[in-house]
């Protein structure tokens, strides 16, 4: 266990997401993993502070009010107040703060980096001819165009988008990138856990090996307006990218609060999608070193969900929207859904037929069942009160609360490796645990005969026991379902959930006899999957 962290600040962000369209699952994806580590890292005792947030200015939003005949700063207010904030709710993300780029808070202080940059150097003023994808906000070498087909015919497209781009030829001002190719490197040789998953690493660093340009980072006016002014030239609108790399750190104070900013910055953990990781492994910490603040200690590259074996995206109108799956199986089914089915860093294929197999096979019949079944048994044979025990030194009891002590310390090491879907397996065997146990044990044949009711209160208590250290180590995942055992195993005798603490929380034997048990509402219902549902699965896929 990392017990040794207890007391330090866990910084967790997410990216910032375009407000050109509604949230499908692929980005409450993002946003449940890193929700997943803050709860983790909070209940071991740190100082977790979880960011999200959007990300406003741009050609695409820009180009997505004028279609939709709004001003771009009514469009960002819309969706952020009935789509983005909304969706925090639906999957349950318990977030610190929410930062919108169209926000002083944030404007005035990226200004103030950019001003920090143009005066020591790093930006200059240039000339630029080349490519851009407005899909991407991105420049673009030849290589990453390819000759476009359908309505396209004819003419190089981006290789993601599928669609025309932009070619640019304006003066504009470049931040010295290039000066960074040798420091960067360094800093990844000297921090090999700074990018995660290993593939990811190694592709960055071949990527800046090949050698980095200069890099374009304002857009000129004429062209469009929705950004924030360079500082020491209103003709010119800040690159997109530039602007939302920096809500890491305007966010917790760069500029405004040093003391706060201090506390939190360097970021524990950054994580995006693989599509974006070349900003936040090269040019993030490069303007970081530019500016002479410190990189953030990981960048970790999740992987796509995939639908047809694509990725998932509302443009190519293949995405799912959460609530069509929170509203069915409710948001911990999805939280613990996602987190368990795929490695986080790889992709994954998302269906309803392998959700609901989950769902019914490890949610409702495993967890679900032994934690109803165990209160039921209590509830029935002593009267609905914990029984009182005696010292547990039952080899078979030892070796439920051995199991549970190292299901815990098996998941802590694996959050450390950021390695979610581990953590939920090292603790699912205590569920198999217990479940074999009971099979074992037989309570049911304890209770026909008065001379083995002590035994019965031990086989009991020890399942409680287990129950209980399930759910402090599924609360992370499962906040609501976990919260629902919580109360109906301790009767509030032991404090709030969130406050026990992880490291302590398989000591054994920490629930008090006598505690009314009460009853447990079903933890995850039956659910039949309407023919529409499934024949809706197959028309998405
Ligand atoms: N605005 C930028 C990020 C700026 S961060 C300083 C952006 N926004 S986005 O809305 O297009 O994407 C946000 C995140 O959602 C990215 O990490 C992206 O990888 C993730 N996802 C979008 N579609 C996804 C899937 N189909 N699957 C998993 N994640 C996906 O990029």
């Amino acid at each position: 266990m990392s017990a040794q962290r207890a007391g330090e600040s866990f910084y967790v962000t997410t990216p910032i997401f375009y407000v050109n369209d509604a949230p499908h699952i692929g980005h409450a994806y993002t946003e449940v993993a890193a929700d997943v580590l803050a709860r983790w890292h909070r209940q071991r005792g740190e100082n977790s502070f979880l960011l999200t947030g959007t990300d406003e200015h741009g050609e695409k939003v820009l180009r997505t009010a004028a279609a939709n005949k709004v001003s771009p700063q009514d469009w960002t207010d819309k969706l952020v107040h009935d789509s983005w904030l909304p969706l925090l709710e639906t999957i349950d993300i318990d977030n610190q703060d929410f930062i919108r780029t169209t926000e002083p808070r944030h404007e005035a202080n990226v200004q103030k980096f950019m001003q920090h940059l143009y005066d020591t150097g790093f930006i200059y003023q240039g000339s630029f001819k080349g490519a851009y994808c407005v899909g991407c906000e991105e420049y673009k070498n030849k290589a990453d165009l390819v000759d476009g087909t359908g309505e396209f015919e004819g003419i190089e497209v981006c290789a993601i988008h599928s669609k025309p781009v932009e070619q640019l030829e304006e003066t504009n001002y470049f931040f010295k990138l290039s000066e960074f190719e040798q420091p960067l490197l360094d800093f990844y040789e000297a921090n090999p856990n700074f990018i995660q998953p290993e593939s990811a690493r190694n592709e960055v660093v071949s990527f800046v090996r090949r050698g980095l340009e200069d890099l374009s980072i304002s857009r000129s006016k004429e062209k469009f307006d929705w950004g924030i002014d360079i500082p020491w030239d209103s003709s010119h609108i800040t690159y997109v990218w530039f602007d939302a790399l920096l809500n890491y750190i305007t966010a917790i104070g760069y500029g405004s609060d040093q003391a706060k900013f201090e506390s939190l910055w360097p970021a524990t953990t950054q994580i995006v999608g693989k599509d974006i990781l070349r900003f936040h492994a090269v040019i993030w910490p490069a303007m970081l070193m530019a500016a002479k603040i410190a990189p953030p200690h990981q960048i970790f590259g999740h992987g796509w969900l995939l639908v047809g074996g694509e990725k998932m995206s509302k443009s190519k109108l293949t995405g799912i929207a959460p609530s069509e799956i929170t509203d069915v199986f409710g948001s911990d089914a999805f939280r613990y859904y996602f987190m368990k089915a795929i490695a986080f860093g790889q992709d994954g294929s998302f269906s309803y037929e392998d959700l609901s197999a989950r769902y019914q096979s490890e949610l409702a019949n495993g967890f679900g069942n032994l934690a109803s079944r165990t209160l039921a048994m209590i509830r029935k044979y002593f009267d609905g009160a914990l029984p009182s025990v005696g010292a547990l030194d039952n080899p078979a009891d030892q070796q439920v609360a051995a199991v549970a002590a190292k299901a815990v310390s098996d998941a802590d090491d694996a959050i450390e490796r950021v390695a979610i879907q581990d953590a939920i397996n090292a603790i699912f065997t205590l569920v198999d645990e217990l479940n074999n146990y009971i099979t074992q044990q037989e309570p049911w044949v304890l209770a026909k005969n008065e001379e083995t009711h002590a035994r019965l209160a031990e086989v009991l208590y020890t399942c409680a026991e287990g129950l209980r250290v399930l759910a402090i180590a599924l609360a992370p995942v499962m906040p609501k379902a976990t919260a629902k055992l919580w109360a109906a195993l301790t009767e509030g005798k032991l404090g709030e959930l969130a406050n026990q603490p992880l490291s302590e929380s398989a000591t054994w034997a920490q629930l008090l006899a006598g505690t009314k048990i009460s009853e447990l509402d079903v933890l995850f219902p039956r659910i039949e999957l309407a023919d529409g549902a499934e024949s809706q699965t197959q028309a998405k896929n």
